[in-house]
């Protein structure tokens, strides 16, 4: 299994557990485990609603290519920690990490 903790617009953590060697990414399993992101785009870090702000193990993750710092380039409140949860599979790098859902409601 594959642990993390994730941290609602609310401030209120959770730890979400998957199993190993499922083929989805963390955006995916947000809206799996009832979290609201409208992942407009179908994950294709086209439109920026699953934004994450990584509170820790940012550098476990797989760095992130063009097309998601393109898009996290245009957004306002961004940070050096921020990623798109669509672009991060589900694998071991997410274990242990703390993820803030920091997108806004549309
Ligand atoms: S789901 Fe659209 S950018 Fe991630």
């Amino acid at each position: 299994m594959i642990n993390f903790t994730v941290i609602d617009r609310d401030g209120a953590g959770k730890l979400i557990e998957v199993p190993e060697g499922i083929n989805l990414n963390l955006m995916e399993v947000l809206k799996a485990s009832e979290y609201d992101i409208l992942a407009t785009c179908g994950g294709m870090a086209l439109c920026a609603t699953c934004q994450i702000e990584v509170i820790r193990g940012l550098e476990n993750l797989k760095p992130a290519e063009d097309n998601e710092l393109n898009m996290l380039d245009t957004l306002p409140n961004v940070s050096i920690d921020s990623r798109l949860a669509c672009q991060l599979s589900v694998s071991e790098q997410l274990e242990g990490i703390i993820v803030k859902i920091n997108s806004d409601l549309f």
